[in-house]
């Protein structure tokens, strides 16, 4: 897809609005993080935003509108609670969940008869979402699983080809996304953002409750919850110890390591650490709300120049800081370790024998079915003990895999007409020793579905040791089926002959 690239100009945001109007999607900005938005009522159209994130499918979107007279043609009923929230803090970097109006499709809630409602203050999205003339459904618009986009630069990174339109609003101010409270029945916060939990109350005249990390097997009521979120490609250690203690962790670091530190602190520990040392700021020590801008931004910035670990501070268990430290703490998997220690636990990764390999693609119809089919052929050629399986990540009801791909290895005699699409689970997930995607959006979405998918997911080429990604073949002739069934037969033989290696 070409993406069109905008500026804030009127004429640019009326481009954008029309695009909106016709079905497409659009990446654009507001004061929290950058938003890829579609037509809240149009179903074909908020299913483009899952796919262009991919995102799993049981995580709903919030609706954005442009003021207040939208939220009617939203939510069922504004309770007098929700009334005082939506006064004090709309426009705003909040999200009040209210019990949905029946035209909004269940795609945009996941099936729950709650509805998030947002009404950005940034005045790029206002005008946008104005030009809109309807309510605009958006999740932030990173690809799932990476840090939000806080910058034009972060969108064009991760949606380039996949929205059809991105505007550029420049930085965002407050740089975590919007507070999200459910006011469906008593309030319960689930995400922390800079409308504060303190403010709440005060405005509510009582206490609001936040809600809990889940614990395992625990369903979620705010899908959002269970997805480890804002990670970059780095491990990313919360360390806590003493200056020296700190400086010599870092520097007993045998891969590239980056910082994300307080500027007092980066001043004094810079001077201690050995050069390469990729140090980056979270502002002044006593400013939560430059934390939050910088948060993000300084998480891709550590990819983008090659860290393989990063090292973060402890952040205060207080109501002004607890957006900063509900991402940074999940992009570090809720883990503190102390830096005398950690210097010295420096593992060599123990292997585990793989038994189990999941392959898995978008809808389980064309790419990983062949994948599988392929796998278990050779291996099976070999006399190897492995077995593979394959689901997707968006398996539509009713589905069945496809004929061209079974056309395809019909050619090498292997039978996969008999194929069931299976929907990615936990449980799936959970039991594979290996977990080969098709292509990077993929493997991104995985772990962030799941924690535990990290260290064990790869792209099918990553893992073969070739570049590039398996490409769709969806839609295509049997040329292009074939081509693709040859692409993946390569990749498949080369993880074989080393399995087998390592089997003998
Ligand atoms: O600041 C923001 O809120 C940004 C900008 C673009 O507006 N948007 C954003 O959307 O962060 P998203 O989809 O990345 O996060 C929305 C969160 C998710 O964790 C989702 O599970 C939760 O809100 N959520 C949405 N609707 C919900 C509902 N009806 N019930 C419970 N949780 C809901
Ligand atoms: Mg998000």
């Amino acid at each position: 897809m070409k993406t069109l690239l905008l500026t804030n100009k009127t004429s640019d945001l009326q481009t954008a609005a029309d695009l909106i109007r016709s079905g497409q999607t659009v990446v654009f900005p507001t004061e929290t993080v950058y938003g890829i938005g579609a037509d809240a009522k149009d179903p074909e159209a908020v299913k483009k935003i899952f796919e262009a994130k991919g995102r799993p499918s049981d995580n709903p979107l919030i609706v954005h509108v442009s003021d207040r007279s939208q939220i009617t043609d939203v939510a069922a009923e504004v309770t007098d609670d929700a009334q005082k929230l939506i006064d004090a803090f709309m426009p705003g970097p909040i999200t009040v969940i209210l019990k949905k109006r029946p035209d909004i499709p269940s795609e945009v809630t996941a099936g729950l008869d709650t509805v998030g409602i947002r009404m950005p203050s940034n005045k790029t999205a206002s005008e946008f979402l104005r030009l809109c003339g309807r309510p605009v459904a958006a999740p932030s618009a990173n690809l799932s699983g990476k840090p939000s986009p806080t910058r034009f630069e972060h969108c064009v990174e991760d949606m380039d080809g996949r929205a059809a339109a991105i505007i550029d609003g420049g930085p965002c101010d407050v740089g975590i996304e919007s507070t999200v409270i459910d006011m469906s029945g008593e309030p319960i916060i689930y995400r922390p953002g800079r409308v504060s939990r303190g403010q709440i109350e005060q405005v509510l005249g009582k206490k609001v409750s936040l809600a809990a990390s889940l614990k395992d097997g625990e369903k979620p009521k705010s899908p959002g919850l269970k997805y480890k979120h804002y990670s970059p490609k780095a491990k990313v250690v919360i360390i806590k110890g003493t200056l020296d203690e700190a400086a010599n962790c870092v520097n007993s670091q045998t891969r590239p390591t980056g910082v994300i530190l307080f500027d007092e602190i980066l001043k004094e520990i810079k001077p201690k650490l050995k050069d390469g040392v990729i140090c980056l700021s979270l502002g002044g020590i006593n400013k939560p709300d430059e934390a939050a801008a910088a948060l993000f931004a300084a998480l891709r910035k550590t990819d983008e120049l090659g860290a393989e670990i990063v090292f973060a501070p402890e952040i205060p268990d207080t109501d002004k800081w607890a957006g900063v430290r509900n991402r940074l703490y999940r992009a570090a998997g809720n883990e503190v370790r102390e830096a005398s220690e950690f210097a010295e636990s420096e593992r060599s990764d123990v292997e585990t024998p793989i038994k189990n390999i999941l392959f898995v693609c978008s809808g389980n119809t064309c790419r990983s079915p062949m994948a599988e089919g392929l796998f278990n052929y050779y291996a099976k050629e070999r006399g190897m003990s492995v077995s593979a399986e394959s689901a997707g990540l968006f398996v539509f009801p009713g589905s069945k895999v496809s004929e061209n791909s079974v056309k395809a290895l019909a050619e090498l005699d292997i039978d996969i007409s008999g194929h069931e699409p299976t929907q990615l689970d936990l449980e799936l997930i959970g039991g594979a020793d290996l977990i080969l995607a098709m292509s990077g959006s993929h493997k991104s979405a995985i772990c962030a579905a799941a924690p535990e998918a990290d260290g064990k997911t790869f792209t099918l080429k990553e893992y073969a040791g070739a570049v590039g990604e398996i490409s769709d073949p969806f839609g295509g002739g049997i040329e292009i089926y074939k081509s693709c069934m040859l692409d993946i037969k390569n990749c498949v033989k080369k993880i074989i002959a080393r399995l087998d290696d390592h089997e003998n």
